[in-house]
C-alpha cells in the first residue's frame, strides 16, 4: 500500500478516533502542549512569576503539591499579590486553575486567599478555581503539632508536615469528606474547632470537583497546560536534602501523582533556578555566603520569604544543584531569574565543585553527613555595574552577565529559555521560544 492509499484510508473511511489519534499526535510533535515549571534550588526560585508570565499563553494552570508553606509572588498591573494555596494563573481572567489531590488544602487560607484577590477585583469562583476532592485538609491540630516540632527543620509553622503525615498514615481528612456534614461531625464534632470549620466547609464545598477527569480531559482536548510546582528539587521528600526537607514530591515525578494524570502527558519541563541561590529553615547549603556579599545580594533581592517574612539564607550559584535537579526532573529548559539582584556585585562566584576529604565531588550529593562538610570549588567572573531591570532584550545586557549566563548553560548542560531581569511580568527576555507555547 502506497503512502497515498494509507492516508485516503485514515481520512476517509477511518474511525473518528484514528483521525483524533493523528491529530493528537501531530499536534504533540509539533508544540509544547504543556509545560511543568519546578524549582530547582530551595524553593522562592520565582516560580509565581515565571507561571504568570507564561500563563497568558495557557488555558489551564494547576498545582501538584505542597500547600500553603509555599509564597507565590505576583507582580502584575502595578500590584504585588503572594498566593499560597491557589495557582498562579489567577491573575488572567478566563484561565482554569486547579489545586490537585497532591496538595494539602487549609481551608481558611484558602477561602481568606479566595476573599482578598476578590478585594483586588480578580475574578475568583468554581468557573475559575476548582480544589480536588481528593486533596488532604489542614486542620487546627495539624498547626499546633508543626508548631511543636517543627522548630528543628525550620518548617513554615503551617501544619504541612503534619497533614501529610496523616495523609500518609490513612487518618487523614479528604476535601470531600470534610465538605460532607455528616461525615465531618461524625469525626469532629467534639473538636474545639468544629463550628468554625464547619462553616468552611460550607463556603468551600461548591469549589470541589473531581480533578482529575477535569485536567485529562483538558489535555485531551488540547488545551495548553501548566502544572505549577512549589517548593523546590533539593526539598523534595525523597530527593532532597532529608530530613531538611518539606513533605511532598516537589519534582516533575510529582505531577502525575499530584494530579492523576499518567507520565506521557507531560510535555516539558522548565526549571526555574536563581542567578544565586537561598534557602529558608535549617540543613546543608554548601554556598553559603556569610560575608558582605551575601547582606548586598540580600537586600538588593529583597530576600525575605514571601509566606513567613523569615530572612532567606544567600549562597552563590551551585552548579551542582542545578545538574542534580535537572537530571531529576528532565528538565529540557531553565528560565534563570534574578539576574538584575548581582548587578553592581563586583566579583561573582560559581560553585563548580565540592572539597570533600581531599578530593573533589563534582556531583551533588543529598546525603547530609556528607554534603554538611563539603566546601565549594569556586570559579570567579568579573561583576557588572549596570542596572538590568529596564532591559528588554539580550542584546543590551553588559558582556559580563552575558558570560556568567553562558557559563552557567554550560555548566548546567541544558538551554536557557528565559531570563528574568525583574518582578513584574514585562521584566523577561525569551530566549528560546520553542521551550514555550
Ligand atoms: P516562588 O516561591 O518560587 O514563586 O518565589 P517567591 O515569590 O517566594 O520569591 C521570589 C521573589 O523574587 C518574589 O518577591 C518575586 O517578586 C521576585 N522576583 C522574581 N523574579 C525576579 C527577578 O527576575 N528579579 C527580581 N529582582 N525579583 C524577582
Ligand atoms: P515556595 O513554593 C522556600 C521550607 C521551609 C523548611 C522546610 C520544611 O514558595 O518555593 P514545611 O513547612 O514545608 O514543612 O517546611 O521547607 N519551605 C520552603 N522554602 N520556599 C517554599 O515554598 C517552601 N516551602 C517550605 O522553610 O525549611
Ligand atoms: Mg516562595
Amino acid at each position: 500500500m502506497v503512502v497515498s492509499d494509507i492516508y485516503a484510508q485514515l481520512f476517509t473511511s477511518a474511525t473518528i478516533n484514528s483521525r483524533k489519534f493523528i491529530y493528537t499526535a501531530l499536534f504533540i510533535f509539533f508544540m509544547v502542549a504543556n509545560i511543568a515549571v519546578i524549582g530547582m534550588q530551595w524553593g522562592d526560585e520565582g516560580k509565581g512569576k515565571i507561571i504568570d508570565f507564561l500563563a497568558e499563553k495557557a488555558e489551564v494552570v494547576a498545582r501538584f503539591n505542597g500547600g500553603n508553606n509555599a509564597g507565590h509572588t505576583i507582580n502584575a498591573g502595578g500590584r504585588k499579590i503572594i498566593l499560597h494555596t491557589i495557582p498562579s494563573g489567577i491573575l488572567h481572567s478566563k484561565k482554569l486553575n486547579i489545586v490537585g489531590s497532591g496538595v494539602v488544602v487549609d481551608p481558611k487560607v484558602v477561602l481568606d486567599e479566595i476573599s482578598k484577590l476578590r478585594k483586588e477585583k480578580i475574578k475568583v469562583g468554581p468557573e475559575n478555581l476548582v480544589i480536588s476532592e481528593d486533596a488532604h485538609i489542614v486542620l487546627p491540630i495539624h498547626i499546633e503539632e508543626d508548631k511543636k516540632t517543627g522548630g528543628k527543620i525550620g518548617t513554615t509553622g503551617r501544619g504541612i508536615g503534619p497533614a501529610y503525615t496523616d495523609k500518609i498514615a490513612r487518618i487523614g481528612i479528604k476535601a470531600r469528606d470534610f465538605c460532607n456534614r455528616d461525615i465531618f461531625k461524625k469525626r469532629f464534632g467534639d473538636e474545639q474547632f468544629y463550628d468554625e470549620y464547619e462553616e468552611y466547609a460550607s463556603s468551600l464545598r461548591e469549589f470541589l470537583a473531581n480533578t482529575s477527569l477535569i485536567i485529562n480531559e483538558q489535555i485531551d482536548s488540547g488545551k495548553k497546560v501548566l502544572f505549577e510546582g512549589a517548593q523546590g528539587t533539593l526539598l523534595d521528600i525523597d530527593h532532597g536534602t532529608y530530613p531538611y526537607v518539606t513533605s511532598s514530591n516537589t519534582i516533575a515525578g510529582g505531577v502525575c501523582t499530584g494530579l492523576g494524570i499518567g507520565p506521557k502527558k507531560i510535555n516539558s519541563v522548565m526549571g526555574v533556578i536563581k542567578a544565586y541561590t537561598t534557602r529558608v529553615g535549617a540543613g546543608p547549603f554548601p554556598t553559603e555566603i556569610f560575608d558582605s556579599y551575601g547582606e548586598k545580594i540580600q537586600k538588593r533581592g529583597n530576600e525575605f520569604g514571601a509566606t513567613t517574612g523569615r530572612a532567606r539564607r544567600i549562597g552563590w550559584f551551585d552548579a551542582l544543584v542545578g545538574r542534580y535537579s535537572a537530571r531529576l526532573n528532565g528538565t529540557d529548559s531553565f528560565a534563570i531569574t534574578k539576574l538584575d539582584v548581582l548587578s553592581t556585585v563586583d566579583k561573582i562566584k560559581i560553585c563548580v565543585g565540592y572539597n570533600y576529604k581531599g578530593s573533589v565531588i563534582t556531583e551533588f550529593t543529598n546525603d547530609i553527613s556528607v554534603l554538611g562538610k563539603c566546601t565549594p570549588v569556586y570559579e570567579e567572573m568579573d561583576g557588572w555595574w549596570e542596572e538590568l531591570s529596564k532591559v528588554k532584550n539580550l542584546d543590551r545586557i553588559p558582556e559580563n552577565a552575558k558570560k556568567y549566563l553562558k557559563r552557567v548553560q554550560e555548566l548546567l548542560g541544558t538551554p536557557i529559555s528565559i531570563v528574568s531581569l525583574g518582578p513584574d511580568r514585562e521584566q523577561t527576555i525569551v530566549l528560546k521560544k520553542e521551550f514555550l507555547f
